[in-house]
C-alpha cells in the first residue's frame, strides 16, 4: 500500500513528508494505522546526528548509512491486519507501540527485564526483526525504521513483539505518551532510582521524560521533588505535576538542596535533560548525597566516552550511577499498569500534551520542543 511518513534523509535536515510504499505484514507482523505519535527528544538526536553511528560502527552492522529513515518510537494506533502466527492482537485492536520489543523468551525477558530484550539489539539495523527483510520503501530505496516502529507514518508494519494491546476505550493520545516518555520517566524514578517514601529526589530537565520522573517520584512517596530546568514554563509545569521546589540550573539547585537537606543532599538524582554530556556528571553527583543514586536516562551523543566523575567520592560516599532504558520497566506489564493509574486518576497524562500537530507540521513540533514550549507535542492522525 501507499502511505505517508516523515522521512529523514540525512543529518542536519528537516523531516520530509513522503509517500512511501509499505508491504503487507508477513509472519509474526502487524499492520498498524497510527492514531497518535509523540515528539520525543530521541528522534531529534537523529536530526542532530547525536544518535547516528559513525561509519566504522555501521560497518560492523553491515550498513553504510542509517538514511533514509522513518522516525518515531512513541505511538498508538489500531491494528488493521495481522500476519501468519500472530496471536496477541487481531484487526481492530488498539495498541501501544513499544520501542523495545519483548520476545518473552530471551534471558532478559524471562527474568523480568523486558526493557533489555535481545531483540532490541537490532534497533538501528535495517530490516524487520522477524526475518531481516524490509517492508518500508521510499522512492525505490529501502528505509530504516526508527526503533522498528516508525510511528511518524500514517501506517506502519511492525513485529508483534513491538505492540501491546490496550483497552479500547482509552484515548490513544494517552496510550501514545505511555509508550515512551511516561514509562521512561516514571520508571527512572520509581524503578531504576528506587525512590522510597521520605526521599529527596532531584529531576534535571523537565520535558516529556522528566515531567514523568516528577510524577513517579511523588507517587513513590518522595518528601521533596526538586525540578531543575532553565525554562520557567517547565518549572511551573513540574510544580503542577508534584514537584515541591524548582531551580533553573544544577548550580542554582546546589545551595537550595544544601539548605533543604542540612547538607545531606538528594537520595536520588534523575538526569533527563535534552542531551546528556559527560561534564554534566560533576553537577549531578554534587547533588547526590552519601549512599545516593544518580540515574542517567537522557541520551548522550553516541561517541561520548568521558564523564566528569570524582571516583574518590564515588567510592567513599558510596554513590551509585545507573543507566536506564525504558525506565527499567517491562513494557508488557507496565504499559497497561501505567494506563490503569491514569484511569484511576493517579497519573496525569492529558495534562502532558501541550500542543498537537498534524504529520505535516512535524518540523514545527520539533522546533517548539527545542524552544522549550512543550512538555510533550503529539502528532494526531485523522
Ligand atoms: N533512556 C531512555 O530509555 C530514553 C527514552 C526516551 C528519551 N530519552 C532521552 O531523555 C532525554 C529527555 O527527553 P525529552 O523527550 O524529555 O526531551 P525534551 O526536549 O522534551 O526535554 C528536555 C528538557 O531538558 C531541559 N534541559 C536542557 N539542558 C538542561 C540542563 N543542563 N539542566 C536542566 N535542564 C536542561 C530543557 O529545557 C527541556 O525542558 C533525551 O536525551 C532523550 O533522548 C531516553
Ligand atoms: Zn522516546
Ligand atoms: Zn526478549
Amino acid at each position: 500500500m501507499k502511505t505517508r511518513a516523515a522521512v529523514l534523509w540525512d543529518i542536519g535536515q528537516e523531516w520530509q513528508i513522503e509517500e512511501i510504499d509499505l508491504d503487507p505484514p508477513k509472519a509474526g507482523e502487524v499492520l498498524v494505522q497510527m492514531k497518535a505519535a509523540g515528539l520525543c527528544h530521541s528522534d531529534e538526536h537523529l536530526t542532530t546526528g547525536d544518535l547516528v553511528f559513525p561509519p566504522e560502527v555501521l560497518a560492523t552492522m553491515g550498513m553504510e548509512s542509517m538514511f533514509p529513515l522513518i522516525g518515531g518510537h512513541e505511538g498508538a494506533g489500531v491494528v488493521l491486519e495481522v500476519g501468519e502466527g500472530v496471536t496477541s492482537v487481531q484487526p481492530g485492536d488498539h495498541v501501544s507501540a513499544s520501542f523495545i520489543p519483548s520476545c518473552g523468551r530471551c534471558r532478559y525477558c524471562s527474568t523480568g527485564r523486558q526493557n533489555l530484550c535481545d531483540l532490541g539489539a537490532g534497533t538501528f539495523q535495517i530490516g524487520m526483526i522477524t526475518d531481516g527483510t524490509v517492508r518500508h520503501h521510499v522512492r525505490g530505496q529501502d528505509l530504516l525504521v526508527g526503533a522498528k516502529l516508525g510511528t511518524f507514518s500514517e501506517h506502519t508494519v511492525v513485529a508483534e513483539a513491538s505492540v501491546i494491546k490496550v483497552e479500547p476505550d482509552l484515548p490513544l493520545t494517552a496510550v501514545c505518551l505511555v509508550s515512551c516518555g511516561v514509562a521512561t520517566g516514571w520508571g527512572s524514578a520509581v524503578e531504576r532510582a528506587g525512590t522510597r517514601p521520605g526521599d529527596t529526589v532531584v529531576v534535571v530537565g523537565i520535558g516529556g521524560i522528566g515531567a514523568n520522573a516528577v510524577q513517579g517520584a511523588r507517587m513513590a512517596g518522595a518528601k521533596r521533588v526538586v525540578a531543575i530546568d532553565p525554562v520557567e514554563f517547565k518549572r511551573e509545569s513540574a510544580m503542577e505535576l508534584g514537584a515541591t521546589h524548582a531551580a533553573a540550573s544544577m548550580d542554582e539547585a546546589l545551595p537550595l538542596l544544601t539548605d533543604l537537606t542540612f547538607g545531606q543532599m538528594a537520595d536520588r538524582v534523575i538526569m533527563t535533560p535534552s542531551v546528556m554530556y559527560g561534564d554534566m556528571m560533576a553537577g549531578a553527583l554534587a547533588l547526590t548525597g552519601k549512599g545516593g543514586t544518580c540515574v542517567v536516562t537522557a541520551i548522550a551523543p553516541v561517541t561520548q566516552t568521558e564523564a566528569a566523575v570524582n571516583l574518590f567520592e564515588l567510592a567513599m560516599w558510596q554513590k551509585e550511577v545507573k543507566g536506564a532504558i525504558f525506565g527499567s520497566l517491562n513494557p508488557r506489564a507496565d504499559i497497561p499498569k501505567l494506563l490503569s493509574l491514569y484511569r484511576e486518576g493517579q497519573l496525569k497524562l492529558d495534562e502532558l500534551i501541550t500542543r498537537t500537530y498534524t504529520l505535516d507540521q512535524i518540523n514545527q513540533g520539533y522546533q517548539d520542543m527545542c524552544d522549550g514550549k512543550n512538555i510533550r507535542g503529539v502528532i494526531t492522525f485523522d
